[in-house]
């Protein structure tokens, strides 16, 4: 990937999250220093049906760059035709291929992590799409397997390498774990060890002291940040200070937060259809940004219910003025 060898740090991803990392989302977290995006999965057949919803869903900012378009799908010929209609329309930076997604609806039409098991056919798909698209990089996102018995993402990886893809980020969790239980991360370093290509670590990196932790301890050239950064975007800032021997940097302030907040509605309802509908859409983000906030669980029931940016800017100053009076909920979500 031509952005990757020209940085001497390791690489902060932003992970792809379906209905939270729209653009946005993603600017935001690259305020923060998040170094490389990559979109929420689009389908291929929706891209080669040129629909609306999947024209929106590959947009994106100049600012956003280094970005990919992540795809997903089975069959190699339409995937690549989508990679190669995607390139046409938006030039990112790279092309996607999502192998690790569990969801039914997507594995039972062969596509997202059902491809885990059927290795011939996630070659095919990898070259068809890396010929197809050239020079254009592509990259990849996978799981540690099907389930506990088949673990194969060292095979995986290097069947990706071979089909010319340049970048593997490594999900350390199976198909059948969905997000239950710990990420793997031997098993991360595992494949780490397996490839030349640079492999970027995911799964359960909460604070900037786990992306330090991750980095030392395995040869992963990047991490890739998911709910944590839903959370705490900001977690990026914090953890290119650590990596770089600053001073820890202090967590926002409640107010420093809340102005975040506010400011992320009203980004979003800027460019969203309408104010109720933009924020109602809104909501699982409100819900992990309240997450360890005073209050917690009032705060969520009444966040569940905004449907104008004023009631979020009123919620914000009643939260901090009643913050030291409130107890700290904990992190239950
Ligand atoms: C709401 C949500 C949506 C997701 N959508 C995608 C997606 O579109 N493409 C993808 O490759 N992974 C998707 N993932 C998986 C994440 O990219 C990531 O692999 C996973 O959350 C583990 O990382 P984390 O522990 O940092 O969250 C999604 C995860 C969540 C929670």
């Amino acid at each position: 990937m031509d952005f990757f060898p020209a940085l001497s740090e390791p690489l902060l991803y932003l992970a792809p999250m379906a209905g939270v990392t729209d653009s946005v989302f993603r600017r935001l977290c690259k305020e923060f220093g998040a170094d490389v995006m990559v979109t929420e999965f689009v389908s291929a057949e929706g891209i080669l049906h040129r629909n609306q919803r999947t024209r929106e869903m590959v947009a994106f900012a100049a600012s956003e760059r280094p970005l990919g378009v992540q795809l997903f799908g089975a069959d190699p010929d339409r995937l690549a035709a989508a990679a190669a209609a995607v390139v046409d329309w938006v030039t990112p930076d790279f092309i996607d291929l999502n192998f690790g997604c569990p969801v039914n609806k997507v594995v039972c039409r062969h596509g997202g992590s059902a491809l885990l098991r059927d290795c011939p056919l996630l070659e095919k798909v990898a070259g068809t799409v890396v010929r197809e698209v050239a020079p254009v990089p592509v990259t990849a996102k996978i799981r540690l397997g099907w389930d506990a018995a088949t673990i194969n993402a060292t095979v995986t990886a290097r069947l990706l390498e071979a089909a010319g893809v340049r970048v593997v980020a490594v999900h350390g969790r199976t198909k059948e774990q969905g997000y239950s239980g710990e990420a793997d991360w031997d098993e991360i370093a595992r494949v780490a060890e397996a490839v030349r290509i640079p492999v970027i670590g995911n799964g359960d990196i909460r604070t900037a002291h786990d992306v330090r932790h991750r980095l030392q301890t395995t040869p992963v050239r990047g991490v890739m940040i998911g709910r944590g950064a839903m959370t705490a975007p900001w977690i990026f800032r914090q953890a290119k200070a650590l990596l770089r021997g600053l001073p820890d940097f202090p967590e926002p302030t409640l107010e420093e937060q809340w102005n975040h907040i506010i400011r992320h509605c009203e980004m979003a309802v800027a460019e969203g259809d309408s104010e109720p509908h933009t924020l109602a859409s809104l909501r699982g983000q409100l819900m992990a940004y309240s997450r360890g906030m005073p209050g917690g669980r009032q705060l969520r029931s009444r966040l569940q219910q905004v449907t104008r940016l004023e009631q979020v800017r009123d919620l914000a100053a009643e939260h901090v003025a009643q913050a030291p009076n409130l107890e700290v909920a904990g992190m239950a979500a």
